[in-house]
């Protein structure tokens, strides 16, 4: 677990090697033998100094989150907590220097060591990252994290890193003055123990324990310092609406614990850990960030007994925003793509696509010439069915219109093998029925894209009435393949992550429909943690495409119809006020060339506003704008459309920015009870309609005292 062993020259080495394990990570049994081995180390006199360091190709990966999640309560946690400290305390106070040597990626935990250490080598390996991350779950740094790098960098400096848990290069982390040297990888243990022999006693006090020490650029009374938390806790506020604890406690961390001396920071900062731990928020975001995601990428739906599918051609049809994306993502992960459209000039635009996206790669160093010209290389664009006669897989992105599909599925399957996927990228069409064009239907599968394709993280994966489980499995092989994650669905109307997502949109419009100040709807949308406000969002979309699917689905329905009370309002918009959105530059807002969208000065006057006394609080419609979201995913898991809460939370903020603190749609039903639930939707429903309507799946999991999740 932790190997210790002590060189003719009195030199300790204490290096992580956790068995069965790809990573080394803080948890109840590495802790104690670091613990052990620390000890050893400072009570043998013939130890002059000690490096720590790690057996695996990386240094630390941070604290085990399964053992947070193990500590039954806060009086557990902070005695744990303090434990960690004071072990981390005595390394600094041994009188022996400790040096780290990083030989690759330090997160959380196991750069606090690291900043625990007296001195900070890391290995000149450019894919290691360096760094505190735990504001990402929903957490802050418990192991000194927001008292030491403060007071080694600078509070203005140290800030950033523990707001936004963003990850350094060892030569960036070098740059910022979080670590002393880097060294090439083979030097990295010459040079810690070269720095142990020459260090002199002065070496192995860290500069905090020095009485004379102030915080590198001034503390946080200090003119500076003032400054820094003034204009800190202003941007802060801006950004997380006050939805995010780890952000404002380490905040509190930073700024109570840099008044006082090191200790009494120590303990601030373990109080503080153990309140952000207690949160909901935190909770959420370490079942759907952590684990959901988690889960997700390692495929752990997949069905089991399928062989795993390797890719090494794919074809794309249609070479459009959403085609050239899909072409890009693919060559990225080293798959060879034939890209075809109706001619070769608009081929060769969705090839230019890859070409822009890899220059600016080249251009901001984060890819070599060499590397960005064997992936365009592996794109092929063209008109000829023929080349995808040995393609694992076809997925298409043609305009969206049954006839043109089932055209491009018959051309496809023509030259295609027999055990070949065909995928279709439709985004309102149910696979079932594009499915009856293929001649292998149980080879027919759904798999949903966001838009822009390189940047979003999420593919729906849509199971059709014939879709076999083996298609399913290779399909999400695939997903993998191109390192996004999947959540899998059954077919149905706006399958699962639009049909929810144009809840939120609606009645954003519904409310004003009813006479809520658009100015109120747009600031609870983003107080209420979306990314955007729904009339923000109903412009992107765009309202004649809403107009659109709601005229053909009432086509389709008949009697079935529910209309909704945002109709009128995207009728007349469309029909008499040909406004239409972001596309035109007029929808709900105006967006002028010159300057910053905003809100259309006529809206009043066509959609009037209700008296001020009369507007509900904003609480009311950051509920109104969230509950109507979780209603309706919880229709959908009734209805069978997305089977796990897990992949519906994870495909909820992946999918259309849900609420991350919240942890997606299903747990903040989870968060607030379901029986609560249910009685605040009967509610709702008597005062807004019966889209509120809980379903009976809701009804009986409160009877009988059900949950979601099991904590
Ligand atoms: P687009 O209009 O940008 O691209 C469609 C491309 O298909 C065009 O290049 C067109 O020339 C080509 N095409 C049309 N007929 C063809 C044929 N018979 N053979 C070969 N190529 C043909 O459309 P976009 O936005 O890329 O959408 C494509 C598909 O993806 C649609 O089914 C759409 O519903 C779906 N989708 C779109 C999303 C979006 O955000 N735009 C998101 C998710 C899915």
């Amino acid at each position: 677990m932790i190997n210790y062993s002590v060189d003719r020259d009195g030199i300790a080495t204490i290096s992580w090697d956790m068995p069965g394990r790809s990573m080394n990570v803080l948890n109840n049994d590495s802790i104690p033998a670091f613990a052990d081995a620390i000890q050893k180390a400072i009570s043998d006199d013939a130890v002059k100094g000690a490096i720590i360091t790690s057996g695996k190709p990386d240094f630390i990966a941070g604290a085990d989150l399964e053992m947070l999640q193990g500590w039954s309560g806060a009086e557990e946690m902070f005695n744990n907590g303090m434990e960690l400290q004071l072990m981390f305390r005595s390394i600094e106070k041994s009188g022996k220097p400790f040096v780290a040597a990083i030989n690759g990626t330090a997160l959380g935990g196991g750069f606090e060591i690291c900043l625990a250490c007296h001195h900070r080598i890391a290995a000149d390996n450019p894919k290691a990252k360096i760094g505190l991350p735990e504001v990402k779950v929903g957490l802050l740094p418990g192991g000194g994290g927001t008292q030491r790098l403060p007071r080694l960098i600078g509070i203005q400096a140290a800030l950033p890193l523990l707001l936004e848990g963003k990850h350094l290069s060892p030569e960036k982390a070098l740059k910022a003055g979080a670590i002393n040297a880097v060294v090439p990888a083979e030097e990295l243990l010459t040079a810690a123990k070269s720095w142990l022999m020459n260090a002199k006693p002065e070496d192995a006090v860290q500069p905090w324990d020095n009485k004379r020490f102030r915080i590198p650029g001034g503390a946080p009374m200090s003119a500076t310092g003032m400054m820094t938390f003034t204009a800190g806790n202003a941007m802060l506020r801006e950004k997380t609406h006050g939805n995010y604890p780890a952000a404002l406690n380490i905040m509190s961390c930073v700024y109570e614990g840099c008044c006082v001396d090191i200790d009494s920071g120590l303990r601030i900062e373990t109080r503080y850990f153990v309140k952000t731990c207690m949160s909901p928020e935190a909770k959420n975001m370490i079942r759907s960030l952590f684990f959901g995601i988690g889960n997700a990428n390692k495929l752990a739906s997949r069905p089991k007994d399928v062989e795993k599918q390797s890719y090494s051609k794919v074809g794309v049809l249609g070479a459009g925003m959403m085609g050239a994306g899909i072409a890009y993502s693919s060559a990225m992960a080293g798959i060879e793509v034939v890209l075809i459209d109706r001619d070769q000039g608009a081929a060769e635009k969705g090839k230019a696509y890859s070409e822009a996206l890899l220059k600016k790669a080249v251009s901001r160093k984060r890819m070599s010439e060499e590397k960005a010209e064997q992936v365009l290389g592996l794109i092929t664009p063209t008109t000829d069915y023929a080349l995808l006669d040995s393609a694992e897989m076809v997925i298409e992105a043609v305009f969206e219109s049954r006839e043109i599909k089932a055209d491009v599925t018959a051309k496809s399957e023509a030259v295609l093998p027999e055990t070949a996927i065909f995928a279709s990228n439709t985004s309102t069409l149910p696979i079932t029925g594009l499915a009856e064009a293929s001649k292998r239907p149980a080879n027919f599968i759904g798999l949903h894209f966001f838009s822009p394709v390189d940047k979003m993280p999420l593919v729906e994966i849509i199971c059709g009435k014939e879709t076999s489980k083996e298609t399913l499995a290779r399909s999400m092989d695939y997903v993998k393949a191109i390192r996004k994650t999947p959540i899998v669905v059954n077919d149905s109307r706006g399958f699962y992550t639009s049909r929810v997502f144009a809840t939120y949109v609606s009645e954003g419009i519904s409310l004003l429909a009813e006479g809520v100040s658009p100015a109120l709807i747009e600031n609870a949308g983003k107080m209420a943690g979306m990314p955007v406000g729904p009339l923000a969002l109903a412009d992107e979309v765009s309202l004649d495409l809403m107009y659109k699917i709601s005229n053909q689905t009432k086509a389709d329905l008949g009697d079935k119809y529910v209309s909704s009370p945002s109709e009128p309002v995207v009728n007349k918009m469309v029909e008499d006020l040909k406004r239409v959105g972001k596309r035109e530059s007029k929808g709900f807002y105006e967006y002028p060339e010159d300057g910053k969208k905003h809100l259309w000065k006529d809206l009043p006057a066509h959609f009037p506003v209700l008296p001020e006394a009369e507007q509900p609080s904003v609480e009311d419609v950051i509920k109104r704008l969230i509950y109507i979201q979780s209603v309706e995913t919880a229709r959908c898991m009734e209805e069978n459309v997305v089977t796990s809460a897990e992949d519906a939370d994870v495909g909820s903020i992946l999918g259309w920015g849900f609420a991350p603190f919240r942890g997606g749609s299903i747990s903040q039903i989870h968060t607030v009870g379901v029986d609560n639930f249910v009685s605040e939707c009967d509610v709702m429903a008597q005062k807004y309609g019966a889209r509120f309507t809980p379903p009976q799946m809701l009804r009986d999991m409160a009877a009988k005292g059900e949950t979601f999740y099991a904590a």
